[in-house]
């Protein structure tokens, strides 16, 4: 019999990071409600604070829930640093800021996430760090040049047209001038994507989506290869994103099903997918696992599963989607997403309600324009739903 090397996927989400305190015999790693500890503690412990190597001083630094979390997560990206954060723009802000000064140049993309964009566009800009955007279609075809960046920062799966950026190339291209490649994959979550194997140096995750999964706290995740893990640590202390320890224990309670719930995610936008591609009053689909999506071999190369996000346009607009979500009664109408039940969303109303409508027609977001969350629900129950809603219509 071979002997397998590496654990797999379910088995490190389970047990990957935790804190057995062999006195205790507890199961599950503690909660430490602790802004403290004694320091210097002549009976020193095992534990040591993994951001330092040194015994835990002040939880803002490191705490050992939020360690357990930070371990557990760090494995499932195949390395060994990770940090825990109090939301995922603290996650984003802590890294960008770790990596570029004043006078640095970022190359993003034009479909950012609205609160990343705005840092970018805005705050970053106010201190001297100017950003340059080019579309995933231009990214992925290799449209650009790495020469003159500090970082080159893409989203792996967009909000909420879909789109998929080809990490590979982006990070074979930044390669060649030694610029860090960070990708936020929020919408893949690491079982479906580990941007560190696919060249990425840092991966960036709003924990408060799939990896917490059950729509109850908000937390930011980031793995990152060696050299970027005690820059960013040092902008977490100072910026002082560090979330609390029931925020952790949460998150890590939750990442222990992230496989099994991923792989039901896939699943129900697969199911459901099949469904509104062929329903007459669906006007277009929007889905990286779509064969007829301009994405799909990159989707192919760079994930390997399409996740639980789908999004559509109906033939009637915006009023034929109100009249939609109004006739639904598994999903509820809120803009967040990846978590264990079914949402839905206009993003018209929600996260793009601020940008002008051309700015929105050119990025492909139509009023009308629907966005799925789908859930960990039995399909044919969504599908049966939707099927009614659809009827509702004229
Ligand atoms: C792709 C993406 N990145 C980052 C964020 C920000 O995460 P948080 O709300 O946890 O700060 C979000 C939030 O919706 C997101 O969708």
């Amino acid at each position: 019999m071979e002997i397998k090397k590496a654990r797999g996927f379910n088995t490190v989400a389970v047990h990957g990071g935790e804190l057995k305190i062999p006195e205790f015999g507890n199961v599950t790693t503690p909660v430490f409600e602790n802004s403290t500890f004694v320091y210097p503690n002549y009976n020193q412990s095992a534990y040591l604070d993994h951001t330092s190597n040194l015994p835990y001083i002040y939880s803002r630094w490191g705490n050992p829930t939020l360690q357990a979390l930070e371990l557990k997560f760090a494995e499932l990206e195949n390395t060994k640093y990770a940090l825990s954060f109090s939301s995922g723009m603290s996650a984003i802000v802590s890294t960008v800021l770790s990596i570029c000064r004043k006078g640095d140049r970022i190359l993003s993309i034009s479909d950012l996430y609205g609160q990343t964009a705005s840092f970018f566009e805005r705050d970053a800009r106010e201190i001297g760090i100017d950003s340059d955007f080019v579309s995933v279609e231009n990214l992925n075809s290799g449209n650009f040049s790495a020469n003159g960046y500090s970082m080159i920062y893409v989203e792996s799966i967009t909000n909420p047209t879909l789109k998929v950026s080809d990490i590979v190339k982006t990070a074979k291209i930044a390669g060649e001038t030694d610029t860090p490649v960070v990708v936020d994959a929020t919408f893949a979550s690491p079982y479906n994507q580990k941007p560190l194997d696919l060249g990425a140096s840092v991966s960036i995750h709003s924990g408060t989506k799939y990896l917490a999964g059950h729509s109850d706290i908000i937390l930011g995740m980031m793995a990152a290869k060696e050299g970027f893990f005690q820059p960013i640590h040092e902008k977490r202390k100072v910026l002082g994103g560090t979330p609390d320890a029931l925020q952790a224990f949460l998150a890590a309670r939750g990442l222990k099903t992230l496989g099994l719930r991923m792989q039901k995610h896939n699943r129900n936008a697969m199911e459901i997918f099949k469904f509104l591609k062929q329903e007459r009053k669906v006007r277009k689909v929007f889905y990286p696992g779509d064969p007829d999506s301009p994405f799909y071999s990159t989707a192919q190369k760079n994930l390997s599963g399409y996740g639980g996000m789908i999004s559509f346009e109906l033939h009637g607009g915006i009023e034929a989607a109100r009249l939609f979500i109004k006739h639904l009664s598994i999903p509820s109408a809120a803009p967040s997403l990846g978590g264990v039940e079914s949402l839905i969303t206009l993003p018209v109303d929600t996260s793009h309600s601020s940008l002008l409508p051309e700015k929105r027609r050119s990025m492909g977001i139509e009023d009308g324009l629907v966005r799925f969350s789908t859930g960990i629900e039995d399909h044919e129950d969504l599908i049966a739903d939707m099927q009614k809603a659809l009827e509702a219509l004229t």
